[in-house]
């Protein structure tokens, strides 16, 4: 949570990181500040509660030269979002100011120190007692700036992303992580600091993902240089991006959610690319090979995440199962983290993240990796903290997602997942070859049965125009459709604000039965399978109460539709495989309910792309 930015070279650094921080608005968009520092050695701080539209517009006509600066783009934790509490904070002297992703867990006892040694703060925030104490500990120890930095880091407990810069020094830009991403940009002449490469890319390929605890330094005319909070130097490895500038862009859509959407036969499969070939039965998992063995004879499989990772995690869990036999427990990160769970040396853990930089996510597998478990990822985000803290994984390969809400993320993990239960139950010998290659036949055909469904756009929109002033939604389904409700209502309420709730059918009359009259939308996946029956019966017993039905069904059936009040259809496929088709209907419903309420669809309230606090 929060985007951080930084700019150092020959050009002009104002537009290089307005346009920096409206890529990395997904992270936050709270409030907005910037820091330049123009020719004659002046330090305009800029900064207002709101998006970055705000802060360009409160900018304008204002001194924004200068070939140095830092940007950030906030999500409050410490101290409501206005302006003072935006970044970037400077320290008692003014004469350094500084940008921060991350929490400083310690803060209160700092500041309480800095206070008697005659601080004063303006903000209630942790990122301004970090810089103060930086500046006490420059001025007291005199020291060179890069080892205050050092010295106060070592001090600190938390996560931190931070960028430095300093009044006095035109040319030198600090940067330090811990817990929270940070990439460095080497451009000619040039360096570019952000939380993630999409701010980088259009300038340079070429950059290198700073590790914990590592600060760099920035220097003009200099190469770059790393060194650890505990001074030991270390050499930059210099990766090459492969990101493409068109895959952060809206790309003629009117918001990134309807873009991810639609992208999803395409990223589906990019995320079976290379891994399938259902002509020879090949099925090739790079990351899971090296630990076949740990598969097969694990006593059972943890899944950790947290949001619609965790929906992810919940289909995987039918997966595995069924066709792997190996016990699975799904596990809400945040939960699993704090309540000293039994955990074995043999059991493996699969932790999904799209972002790889969740908070509890990485906290549930540092705590599983210290029992001795073995640690797989299934990420999106290539050398994100979650994809280098495990033992191995697979990453989902669907490009970069920028609408808050997930959506392609969802369907590739599904696949990655899918994909990962079959191989192991190949190895295992736990599924039944003519199955295993019917199985293969059935996920190539995914994309293309996605497409189908998305070409009735139309009729869902149409649908969702009849129930945009709702204020409760119902979701249910049963077997491997119940993930898939919660995930719908999950996507209503992030997005649209109405209050929505996931159900397996089943369970509804044990409760939310209640809660069915007249105005109450009841979104049901009634596809053909082993519970469709069942699932038909809890369709007349909200009918039975006046509900209104909307169902998801199998292209041709008939008996749903003649007690529903609309049905979407899609194509048939194996019932393990429904998930990856299904959701696209409550997807795009969940989409058109927001934008006819006039919700923020990309960036809804209180809410950030990657949670990177507990
Ligand atoms: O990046 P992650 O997959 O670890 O993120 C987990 C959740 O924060 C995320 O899925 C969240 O629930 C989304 N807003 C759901 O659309």
């Amino acid at each position: 949570m929060c985007g951080i930015v930084g700019y150092l070279g020959n050009k002009e650094a104002y537009p290089i990181l307005i346009k920096g921080l409206k890529r990395l608005e997904y992270r936050g968009y709270d409030s907005a500040g910037i820091a330049l520092l123009n020719k004659n050695g002046e330090l305009n701080v800029y900064k207002k509660k709101g998006k970055v539209s705000e802060l360009e517009a409160f900018a304008k006509g204002k001194d924004i030269t200068g070939t140095m600066g830092i940007g950030h783009t906030r999500w409050a934790t410490h101290g409501e979002p206005n302006d003072v509490n935006s970044h970037p904070h400077y320290s008692q002297s003014k004469n350094l100011v500084m940008i921060h992703n991350g929490i400083i867990e310690n803060y209160a006892s700092l500041k309480e120190g800095l206070t008697k040694r005659g601080h004063t703060f303006m903000s209630q925030t942790d990122t301004e007692v970090l810089i103060h104490l930086i500046e006490d500990i420059r001025q007291h120890e005199n020291m060179k700036l890069g080892h205050a930095v050092m010295v106060a880091l070592n001090q600190v407990i938390g996560a931190y992303a931070i960028v430095i810069m300093d009044k006095n020094d035109p040319d030198t830009l600090f940067a330090a992580k811990k817990g929270s991403p940070m990439v460095i940009g080497i451009g000619k002449d040039e360096y570019f600091i952000a939380s993630d490469a999409s701010p980088i890319v259009e300038y340079t390929k070429n950059v290198v993902y700073l590790e914990d605890e590592q600060i760099a330094i920035v220097r003009r005319g200099e190469e770059l240089k790393i060194r650890t909070i505990k001074d030991k130097e270390i050499t930059p490895y210099i990766h090459e991006l492969e990101m493409e500038l068109e895959a952060i862009e809206k790309g003629g859509y009117d918001h990134f959610m309807l873009k991810e959407i639609y992208e999803q036969p395409r990223s589906v499969f990019d995320s079976m690319r290379g891994r399938l070939n259902s002509e020879t039965g090949h099925l090739k998992m790079g990351g899971i090979e090296e630990y076949e063995t740990k598969f097969s004879n694990a006593r059972r499989i943890l899944i950790v995440a947290c949001g619609t990772s965790w929906h992810a995690g919940l289909v995987a869990e039918y997966l595995f199962e069924e066709y792997a036999r190996i016990p699975v427990e799904v596990e809400y990160a945040s939960e699993f983290r704090y309540r000293n769970p039994v955990i074995y040396p043999e059991d493996i853990v699969i932790a999904i993240s799209q972002s790889g930089e969740t908070a509890d996510t990485l906290a549930a597998i540092e705590l599983a990796k210290s029992k001795g478990a073995t640690i797989f990822g299934v990420c999106n985000v290539v050398g994100s903290s979650i994809a280098r803290a495990t033992h191995a994984g697979s990453y989902t390969h669907a490009g970069p997602e920028i609408g808050v809400a997930s959506t392609k993320a969802f369907t590739a993990q599904v696949t990655v997942l899918t994909l990962m239960a079959l191989h192991v139950a190949k190895v295992k010998g736990t599924i039944a070859e003519s199955r295993y290659r019917q199985l293969l036949y059935e996920i190539e055909a995914i994309p293309q049965k996605i497409e189908e469904v998305l070409k009735q756009n139309e009729l869902i929109k149409k649908i969702a125009s009849t129930y945009q002033h709702a204020s409760n939604a119902l979701y249910l389904g049963r077997g491997y459709s119940f993930p898939v409700a919660l995930e719908g209502a999950l996507k209503l309420k992030e997005i649209s604000y109405i209050h929505a709730e996931g159900y397996p059918a089943a369970e509804m009359k044990h409760g939310p039965i209640a809660l069915i009259d007249e105005e109450m939308p009841v979104f049901v996946i009634a596809t053909k399978g082993a519970n469709y029956e069942k699932v038909v019966s809890n369709i007349q017993e909200v009918k039975a109460r006046k509900g209104k039905i909307i169902a998801v069904v199998t292209a041709g059936d008939h008996d749903v539709k003649g007690m529903s009040d609309h049905v979407i259809e899609i194509p048939e496929t194996d019932e393990t495989l429904v998930p990856l088709v299904s959701v696209i209907p409550w997807q795009l419903l969940s989409y058109h309910i927001a934008v006819m309420r006039g919700c923020n669809v990309d960036q809804p309230r209180n809410l950030a792309k990657s949670v990177t606090v507990e």
